[in-house]
Order: C-alpha cells, then structure tokens, then sequence
C-alpha cells in the first residue's frame, strides 16, 4: 500500500532513513513528508518505531472534483462500508488548497454528509456517528485544486503524542522534534547527556528511549486508529511488539536534567516515570548559570527559552550568560541550542560549528552546535 508520512519541516531526510530501516520501500520526498510503499508489516513498524514521524495516512481513493455538487455526489459513490461500521465513529480533517474548494470546515462537511447519507440509504436511514474527539475511523481529505484524495489517518492521533508527557509545560518540546534535534546532533547515546534547562523532561526522554533502543509508541497505551480496521492482523502486531521488547538494550548512559524551576523538574521526573525510563534520568533543580559542572565528558542538548515572556534585553543578556556558562564549565564538550530567538543566539558569543535551520509547527528554529574546545578560549570566540 502507498503510506504517507509527515513531519516538521527539516525532518524529513531523518524520517526517510527512519522509513527506510523500518522497511519502507521506494520512498519519495514530499512537502514536510515522504510517501513510500508499505507492506502491513512495515506500516506497523513505522507506527511502533519512527520517532520523527507526526502522521501516518493511507490514502483510499482519490477522485477530480469540479464543483461542490460533483464532490458530493462522488464521495457519496465510493464503498465506505469498506473502511467504516454503521456501529463505528468518524470524524473528517480537511485540507484544501484549491481556487474551487476555499473552506477546508465547508469541505469536510460535505464529504461527511455524502458518506451518512450514504449510509442512511443502506441502512434504513441508520448512520454512523460523528465523533471529533477520539474517532474509531479518523478521515483525512486532502484537495489540490480539483484532485481530491481520502486518506486514512492510521493512528488517529499526532504521533508525537507518546503518552509520557501528561503535565503541561508552559513551553514544552514536540517529542518527534526533540527526537529529530537528538538524531541530528549525531549523540552517540554511549556518551552521558545533559539537557541543563530541561522543562517537562522531553529531550531527557527522548535520549533515554533512544539509548535503550525502545520504539517510542511500544508501550503507547493509546489504541491507534487501524486497530479498528477490518484488515488489522492481531497476531502479526502482537508478534512485532515482541519482537522490539527483545531489541531494548540495558545501558550505562546517564541522563541528566536541571531545571530553574522546582515545577519543571517535578513534571520531568513524572515524565521519566510515566515513560519507564526514570532508571537512566537524574534531574534536580539549579541554576545553569551558577551551577558548578559536575560532568567529566557531557554532551549537551537544549532549548532555552526563546523569550516570549521577556524583555529584550533580558533575553540577550541571557544568551550572552549561556555562552560564558559553557566557556567557563564546560569545556572539552559538544553542546546543541535550539532557539526561534536567532537574535538572542548571536549572543551566545560562541562560533556554531553547524547551524541546522528547522520548524516547530510554523515557526522557524535553528539548531546551533557548539565545539567548546579544551584549554582554548580564543577558537571558541565568534
Ligand atoms: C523552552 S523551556 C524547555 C522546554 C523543555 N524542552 C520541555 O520539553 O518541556 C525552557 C526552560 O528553561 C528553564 N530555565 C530558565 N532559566 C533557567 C536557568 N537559569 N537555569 C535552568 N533552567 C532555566 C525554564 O524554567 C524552562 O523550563
């Protein structure tokens, strides 16, 4: 079966290689995305393993439409008893780009009267409801001027959502960006990590799993959405899962966290504990920049805050202390900032080995890396 996936804008080469181990055949680079070739088998895997990944979606039929009635009324022909129950919810997300369809709500809105109407002609005007919250068939309509494709989402949900994090941050990380900030700094996941201004836990996270070799949604207790298809195999899921609970490997990485906030390190431990992964993680509440570095060899990865609620000023002279921080404690380390503040990352006061630009939803980010080399403050300098 065709599958597309879809991530953050400068994910994607990441999400390909993550595809491709999984299985994934002739996959091909989309806007934020790839679309590949997927047995049932590889398309489970991808759900369990792709830790880049934010949707996975089927598509089912694709059509031209020319107006709203002609949409209608071929949306209405398709067999939708194939992928739908008269007992089962649905909901439908639409996304239209076209001169023709201007309203993605107006659009959804249609395709859903069009299947329960459907529905209501076969079934003594029995239909399946409408659920937008948890769908047992979650539908996506994708319109590109008159080409119309159905997809169905297989999960149901975004899957960043691992299930681990369930205390809300002001300011927390996406999980399947903070994995793609961790795989594209290269840790080598042997060495000790520290995220220094840690918040929820989610880079803490996202490094213990990856150091254990655990697939991110192995343990999801959500129900994804193609659990409830007709053509989902039990026993080939059941087998996969097995299989990836006997490739997780015992590791003597430590995984450090610090926090200004008494708050944020409460919700990290929570984080570490709700994900199972609480052996690996140390966290404890300080100050990055009176904080005495303990580490021997650390690499370091972060996201500071951007400074939406601060002023200017403050926020340069926050970044300027970052720089002098590492400067002063952490030489011989690799460290990696993610910031949206590109002004304030200039004050880090350090040349950035690698400057990798990203998104985080629409807005821009980049992620900075930072060679402190020992015994040498003047290579460090910008
Ligand atoms: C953008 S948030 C990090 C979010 C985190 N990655 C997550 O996923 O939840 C930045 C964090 O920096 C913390 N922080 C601010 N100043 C700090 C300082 N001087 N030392 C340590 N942490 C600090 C804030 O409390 C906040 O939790």
């Amino acid at each position: 079966m065709e599958v597309i996936a879809k991530t953050f804008a400068g994910l994607e080469a990441l999400l390909e290689k993550e595809i491709k181990e999984a299985g994934g055949k002739r996959i091909k680079p989309i806007k934020r995305g790839v679309k590949f070739e997927a047995s049932d088998e590889v398309l489970y895997r991808c759900i369990l393993c792709l830790r880049t990944v934010l949707k996975l979606l089927v598509p089912v039929y694709k059509l031209k439409a020319h107006t709203e009635k002609d949409l209608y009324f071929k949306i209405k022909k398709l067999p939708w008893e194939d992928y739908l129950e008269l007992n089962q919810t649905f909901a439908i997300d639409c996304v239209a780009n076209s001169s023709v369809f201007k309203h993605n709500k107006f659009v959804a809105l249609r395709v859903k009267d069009a299947i329960c109407d459907r529905f209501r002609a076969n079934n003594e005007d029995k239909r399946p409801d409408v659920n937008v919250r948890n769908p047992d068939v979650p539908i996506h309509v994708h319109v590109s001027d008159l080409d119309v494709t159905v997809l169905l989402d297989v999960a149901g949900f975004s899957l960043h959502q691992r299930g681990y994090r369930t205390r809300d941050h002001k300011a927390p990380l996406n999980e399947a960006l903070a994995a793609g900030v961790l795989l594209l700094s290269g840790w080598d996941k042997k060495t000790d990590l520290y995220d220094p201004m840690c918040g929820s836990g989610t880079i803490l996270v996202e490094a213990a799993m990856m150091a254990q070799n655990i697939a991110p949604r192995l343990f999801s207790s959500k129900r994804f959405a193609l659990e409830n298809w007709d053509s989902f195999d039990a026993q080939l899921w059941r087998n996969i899962k097995k299989e990836l609970k006997q490739k997780i490997e015992p590791t003597a990485t430590k995984i450090w966290g610090t926090d200004i906030s008494p708050k944020a390190v409460q919700m990290a431990k929570f984080s570490a504990r709700d994900a199972a992964v609480d052996e690996l993680i140390f966290t404890e509440q300080a100050d990055f920049f009176t904080r005495k570095n303990k580490f021997d060899q650390i690499f370091i990865v972060s996201n500071p805050p951007y400074g939406e609620r601060l002023k200017e000023e403050d926020i340069i002279a926050f970044y300027k202390e970052i720089g002098n921080v590492l400067k002063r404690e952490y030489s011989g380390c690799e460290a990696w900032f993610l910031s949206s503040n590109f002004q304030a990352l200039k004050f880090i006061g350090l040349k950035p080995s690698k400057k990798i630009p990203l998104k985080n939803g629409a807005l821009d980010v980049k992620l900075q890396r930072y060679d402190l080399y020992a015994g040498s403050k003047k290579n460090n300098r910008t």
